[in-house]
């Protein structure tokens, strides 16, 4: 173990970084408000923590190129989750165990403790033609510079009879006496969440199978997370997990009860946190005042040919971007809501609104934005007295091209197109409305320059897509096909953020 190697990779990294930053910067794609890296290849979040005043968020990361390959951790902290400063990076491949260009510092998660800031990391390599994977441990004191454990690998292979390969993503907390960590292993070709303990956070114990999946929830769940939460009835625990090979769901959420005195998980619920095709990888951390927080890579593996083309932004330069953070809220009848930090109104600039009722009649109305490119958007539908089946909204549109949100209030269903967004996406999102018994129903939605997410039901039902529109795609409209659309209230602001 080489403290020097770590630090020279960690300096050519930045060297690199420095090269870049400035000309990628300017990208015409790059984001307004949501977090990015500042070049190259960003995906899952890691080590997201509240510590020592500030919130760090981590990534994973590859500096030379704007695809995927020899994983570093970025680093970047901030006030209030939506105005960053990037810091050096905080981990590069440097050992035998995760030096490998089609390997490095996989995904993990971060803790405090006496003072110093843990990070709980899979090492990721290439021994013949496979993945090798185990988790190691970094620390630091001023949580800036990081020191890969003596001990590493702290967990040096799954139990037996699990896929040495496919063991990674450790996402650590600490109750009572122990300190615990989930992470994923595959047996038997499916995914499960592993539970392993320790007194230090260097000697872990496997303590026992948190949650299988039994083949309805895939072959490997990536990015396990695992965590309380309360309501009016009593606390439950949430694990979250984006699983490998099930369609229409990119994160899952199950609630139920856990016995720590077994290590098992017996849940009750299950749901998606998000309908879209790019939400993926979710990690939660407690904010400075208590609230749980989910942060994803705004992306996916599956759904693409990313292997073959890394679409629009890696031409630019960079590729990635993190979702905007949403608090998770346990609903009385146990399912989760997923809401925008409330922050995010401090970047509201202009806004624009239709108080009073409007009734549209089969046809098509102007959304008012200051810039429909940029802009979050408010509305109430008014169920009871409106008469169309379904009504769409057009979003970045010109006049060849838009991605379309079709709310079809009869079959209650959402579906999201991008067939028509730009040249390069494709696909339909779809979910259900859960409408029954509502005399409204209310869509916020967030769009930038390069995504949409769109939450409704409540924030149960949350549809997050990247488009790579143009510039002139900056007209969104309400349309109606048949029947009249009564909207009862109707605001947009303008979202910008100066540094
Ligand atoms: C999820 C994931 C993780 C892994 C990391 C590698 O997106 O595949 O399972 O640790 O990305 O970058």
């Amino acid at each position: 173990m080489s403290i020097e190697l770590m630090k020279k990779n960690i300096v050519r990294a930045q060297a690199e970084i420095d090269k870049k930053r400035s000309e990628v910067g300017k990208g015409a794609m790059r984001q307004k408000y949501h977090f990015m890296a500042e070049e190259g290849w960003l995906n899952d979040p890691n080590g997201l923590i509240y510590f020592k005043g500030k919130y760090h968020f981590f990534y994973q990361y590859n500096p030379y190129d704007s695809y995927w390959g020899s994983m570093h951790w970025g680093h970047a902290i901030s006030d209030d989750m939506l105005h960053w400063e990037y810091l050096p990076l905080a981990l590069a491949p440097s050992e035998t165990y995760d030096n490998h260009p089609k390997g490095g510092c996989f995904s993990g998660s971060a803790i405090e403790h006496e003072g110093r800031l843990y990070l709980l990391y899979t090492a990721s390599t290439i021994y013949g033609d496979g993945f090798v994977q185990n988790q190691c441990m970094a620390y630091s004191d001023d949580g800036i510079h990081f020191v890969k454990s003596e001990k590493n690998p702290v967990i040096a292979a799954p139990p037996s009879g699990y896929d040495v390969g496919e063991f990674r993503d450790p996402k650590v907390w600490k109750h009572e006496d122990y300190f615990y960590l989930v992470c994923s292993g595959k047996k038997d070709e499916l995914g499960q969440a592993l539970l392993y303990r320790s007194k230090n956070l260097e000697d872990w114990d496997f303590f026992n199978v948190l949650a299988e999946s039994r083949g309805e929830f895939g072959y490997m769940w990536e990015c396990p997370d695992f965590f309380p939460l309360k309501n009016a009835n009593g606390e439950k625990y949430v694990l979250t997990f984006s699983p490998m090979g099930v369609k229409e769901r990119t994160s899952i959420y199950l609630v139920g009860d856990m016995n720590y005195e077994t290590g098992k998980f017996n849940y009750t619920t299950v749901g998606n946190i998000d309908w879209g095709f790019d939400y993926y990888a979710p990690q939660s951390f407690v904010d400075q005042s208590g609230r749980r927080i989910l942060i994803a890579w705004a992306n996916g593996w599956d759904w693409m040919p990313w292997w073959k083309d890394w679409g629009p932004t890696f031409k630019e330069g960079w590729c990635g971007s993190f979702n905007l953070p949403r608090e998770a809220i346990l609903d009385t009848d146990n399912t989760l809501k997923f809401v925008p930090i409330e922050e995010l109104r401090s970047i509201r600039k202009s806004v624009e609104a239709i108080h009073e009722k409007s009734i549209i009649e089969k046809g098509e109305r102007l959304i008012p934005t200051a810039n429909g490119n940029c802009f979050e958007l408010k509305m109430t539908i008014d169920l009871a007295n409106s008469t169309a089946d379904s009504f769409e909204l057009r979003l970045r549109s010109n006049d060849h091209l838009a991605t379309i949100a079709t709310f079809d209030l009869r079959k209650q269903m959402l579906r999201v197109s991008r067939d028509n967004s730009d040249d390069w996406s494709q696909g339909t999102t779809k979910s259900n409305l859960l409408l029954k018994d509502k005399a409204t129903l209310k869509i916020h939605l967030f769009v930038d320059q390069s995504s949409i997410e769109i939450f409704t039901d409540d924030y149960k039902t949350n549809h997050s897509l990247n488009v790579f529109a143009k510039e002139d795609q900056n007209k969104n409209y309400v349309s109606v096909a048949e029947g009249t659309l009564v909207i009862d209230q109707l605001e947009t602001w303008e979202l910008t953020k100066t540094m």
